[in-house]
């Protein structure tokens, strides 16, 4: 496996290989990697001849300062995750890099599926994530790249994002990988303590009720926000920062539950922000 922080030594492997005839498949992360990020890694290792990671805590999707401040490091061992899930090649550039001449004024949105969610509620988020992609995209000239549906709404804005823009790219989603107990895992749960890791569990164990109401029968959105706010609220932890059901192609509000509904849940736990989400399909 190389690892680098030149962009123009990334773009030559990537083109080298290319030239080859081979596949490559893109997995951006901002690192502190764990279980859900290689599950990615291993992904595109099983599809693609050769795998690219990104590891970069982009500092313009952070719309709280003390969040970026605060997001963990560790990039000897996110090499050694990267080398045992496969991975080939490992772009780790610094921030001048990235933006030289300091984050440019440009703001880049899909305002169709920029309505709700994280982006109302952390603005300027995505539009932060788009540009960082945009820039990672022409660096990393891959044929597919992979994103957790764990960031769920990330995942449709890109996907959106790269075929209106025109990146050569097939942008694939990959199912949230959880702990056995059912939390989604996320480099910000390493912020948590004990006691903040066990009432964390109440997120999935909410979508988990709300999923069961919906396979019942229950018709009507209010009624699966309800049972599963109450979930939420048996925590004095927990502040909810949003819990919604929505169509999940579309991102629009729901009024009847029909189709493919998306339940999503964001909440702050002490200082830590944590998200989690779930689709059901119902006729
Ligand atoms: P980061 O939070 O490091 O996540 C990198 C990728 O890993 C994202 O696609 C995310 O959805 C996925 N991921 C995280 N936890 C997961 C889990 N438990 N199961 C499955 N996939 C999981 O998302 C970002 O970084 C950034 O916004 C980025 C896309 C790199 C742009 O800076």
């Amino acid at each position: 496996m190389i690892h680098s922080s030149d962009p123009k030594e990334i773009t030559e492997t990537i083109l080298s290989w290319k030239s080859k005839g081979l596949k490559v498949g893109f997995v951006p992360t901002m690192g502190f990697l764990h279980e859900g990020h290689a599950d990615l890694f291993r992904r595109s290792v099983s599809e693609n001849d050769k795998t690219v990671v990104s590891i970069f805590v982009n500092p313009a999707q952070f719309n709280d300062p003390e969040d970026y401040a605060k997001y963990p490091v560790n990039t000897e061992g996110d090499l050694q995750i990267c080398k045992e899930a496969g991975a080939d090649l490992v772009y780790l550039p610094a921030k001048d890099t990235v933006y030289p001449g300091g984050i440019p004024s440009v703001e880049l949105k899909v305002p169709h599926l920029m309505k709700n969610l994280d982006a109302t509620t952390r603005p300027g988020h995505f539009e932060g994530v788009l540009l960082v992609l945009s820039r990672f995209f022409h660096t990393i000239p891959a044929d597919r790249s992979y994103f957790g549906k764990k960031d769920y709404q990330q995942f449709l804005i890109v996907k959106d994002f790269a075929k209106a823009l025109g990146f050569p790219m097939e942008v694939i989603g990959v199912d949230t990988v959880r702990s056995e107990q059912g939390l989604a895992l996320s480099s910000r749960n390493a912020r948590l303590s004990p006691k903040e890791k066990e009432e964390a569990l109440l997120l999935s164990r909410a979508l988990r009720l709300g999923e069961n109401l919906i396979k019942q029968g229950e018709k009507d959105p209010a009624e699966v926000l309800t049972v599963m706010k109450d979930v939420l609220d048996s925590s004095s932890l927990i502040k909810i920062d949003y819990l919604e059901v929505l169509n999940a192609e579309t991102l629009e509000e729901l009024h009847i539950l029909k189709g493919e509904i998306l339940l999503a849940v964001a909440v702050f736990l002490g200082q830590v922000r944590l998200i989690d989400n779930l689709t059901v399909k119902v006729s």
